[in-house]
């Protein structure tokens, strides 16, 4: 697929996805979430990349939202449909095997901060705004927003922030917990990389079995949670990477993983 509103490179291990409509503050559209939806099932599939990164283009916008001006005129049914476009793709990202860090660029509002809980960690420049102002606009959030958002922040900053839809800025967000880490914009992509940089460096097998292991853990009771725990942590000692990774601490050298 020639993709037209988003743009995806891979580097050193780290694929990178800018949504890339800046003329409609990186708005998501059909187009521009089946993109995203056929570059994430590539991704899925793919050994080269470890890390993801997703951001927005230009200097003002992460995602302002989903497209109002496409979603004006939808009837119940063709609403509905459209929210579920926009949640199956979000799950897969949520789903992705390898961590997937939001570089939150600017407005992240509506459906542009669902896109970011979707991710597994997120980093915001200074001047990055978030917010769900969907009942501003008749409708509730509905690209995930109302489970998303209340399972990183909890019920009450989730629901004040949805029922004002008012917008909330970075410092905000570091205080209440909706994002790790605060920089000045020049700074953003610098530090999300050297984050994915990091991640990069540990093995990749259990950096995916412990992803899996806490996504599972969330949506279930901690018994069953504990119970996956320990298969995954069991399935770690068949891999190459385990004994390099152990071997390597006792011969005090730095290990050399294979993703094996
Ligand atoms: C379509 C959008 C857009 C959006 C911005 N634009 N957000 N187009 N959908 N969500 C367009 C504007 O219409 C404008 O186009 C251009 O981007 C620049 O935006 P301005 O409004 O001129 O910029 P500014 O004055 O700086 O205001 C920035 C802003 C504002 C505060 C972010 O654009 C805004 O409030 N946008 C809407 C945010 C929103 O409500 N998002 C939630 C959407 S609902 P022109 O052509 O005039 O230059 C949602 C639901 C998800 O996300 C679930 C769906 C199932």
């Amino acid at each position: 697929m020639d993709y037209q509103n988003i743009i995806y490179s891979v580097s050193d291990g780290i694929g990178t996805i800018t949504i890339n409509r800046p003329k409609a503050l990186n708005a998501l559209n059909l187009a521009t979430v089946t993109e995203l939806k056929d570059v994430v099932e590539k991704i899925a599939v793919d050994p080269a990349v470890q890390v993801v990164v997703i951001t927005g283009s230009g200097e003002k916008s992460f995602v302002a939202g989903a497209d109002i001006v496409e979603m004006s005129t939808k009837n119940p049914t063709e609403g509905r449909a459209w929210g579920m476009v926009g949640q199956n793709v979000f799950t897969e990202i949520e789903n992705l095997p390898q961590p997937v860090i939001a570089a939150i660029n600017g407005f992240a509002l509506g459906g542009g901060c669902e896109l970011s809980c979707a991710c597994d960690i997120r980093y915001a420049s200074e001047n990055a705004k978030f917010g769900q102002p969907e009942v501003g606009l008749g409708i509730t959030p509905g690209f995930g927003g109302t489970q998303r958002l209340t399972r990183v922040v909890g019920r009450g900053y989730a629901k004040e922030l949805i029922y004002t839809g008012g917008m909330i800025d970075a410092q905000e967000a570091l205080r209440i917990g909706l994002v790790n880490k605060v920089v000045p914009q020049s700074e953003l992509m610098d530090a999300v990389m050297k984050l994915a940089k990091t991640i990069t460096k540990k093995a990749p097998v259990a950096v995916q079995l412990s992803k899996a292991a806490i996504n599972r853990g969330i949506n279930c009771d901690v018994v069953t949670g504990i119970a996956y725990e320990a298969e995954v942590f069991g399935l770690c000692f068949s891999t190459a990477d385990q004994k390099e990774g152990m071997s390597a601490f006792v011969e005090k050298r730095k290990p050399a993983f294979t993703g094996k």
